[in-house]
């Protein structure tokens, strides 16, 4: 894909993901019910990404957005209390201090229903080789005991990195599924990163 029709393709992906994930926020879910419940819990930072330049929607959010549409789940972004840097190279200062430290940076939002959810996919970047600590916050902080877990990632080279393993570890009572999807971030961007992700839905059965 030329440069242009990248630029392109990746702004209409962030312009659709804006309003899907603002259409599906894990708010106001009062009275809803039904079978097989479904929540995208993400975390994902805009602003200044690695080898795809600078953006509103990360690549997470983004890759997200295709999983939300498509089963027309609920969505729940992991929002630091603390905002991140937007700043790259500052970016993966702090995450490396974090990891050194075993950091669980505080979630500043809360999911008040989540026992109503079968089924939770948690997305995230691969930061250093690992998950970013928030991420580990995220899983400590909610029981998870009996539901369905779908892991995700946006990555640059790394791939999933072992991390659906730890997952699998740290939810010892859920049931993970290590068939998670990994794409590369400046791919997810596109449609071809749309097409892989509803084809590995497809595959998982949905
Ligand atoms: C702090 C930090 C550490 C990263 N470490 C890795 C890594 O170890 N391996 C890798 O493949 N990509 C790494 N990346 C690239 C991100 O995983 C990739 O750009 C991802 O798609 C960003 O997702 P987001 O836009 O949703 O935040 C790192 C990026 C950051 C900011």
């Amino acid at each position: 894909m030329s440069n242009k029709n990248y630029k392109e393709n990746s702004a209409k992906n962030e312009n659709e993901a804006k309003d899907v994930l603002d259409n599906s926020k894990n708010e106001n879910t009062e009275g809803e019910t039904g079978e097989n419940k479904k929540l995208v819990a993400y975390f994902s930072v805009a602003g200044e990404v690695y080898n795809v330049g600078t953006v509103d929607v990360g690549n997470t959010a983004i890759m997200s957005s295709y999983i939300v549409d498509y089963l027309k789940a609920d969505s729940f972004e992991i929002v630091p209390v603390k905002p991140y840097t937007t700043i790259y190279k500052d970016l993966i200062e702090v995450a490396k201090e974090e990891q050194r430290n075993n950091a669980r940076p505080e979630i500043k939002n809360k999911i008040s229903n989540f026992e109503e959810y079968d089924t939770i996919f948690i997305g995230y970047p691969i930061w250093w080789g690992d998950l970013p600590p928030i991420v580990y916050t995220f899983l400590e902080e909610y029981d998870f005991s009996g539901k369905t877990v779908i892991p995700f990632n946006t990555h640059e080279g790394s791939g999933i990195s072992g991390t659906y393993d730890r997952i699998k570890n740290k939810l010892s009572n859920a049931n993970v599924n290590t068939n998670g999807l990994a794409l590369q971030g400046k791919v997810s961007r596109t449609d071809d990163g749309k097409s892989e992700t509803i084809n590995w839905l497809k595959n998982l059965g949905y």
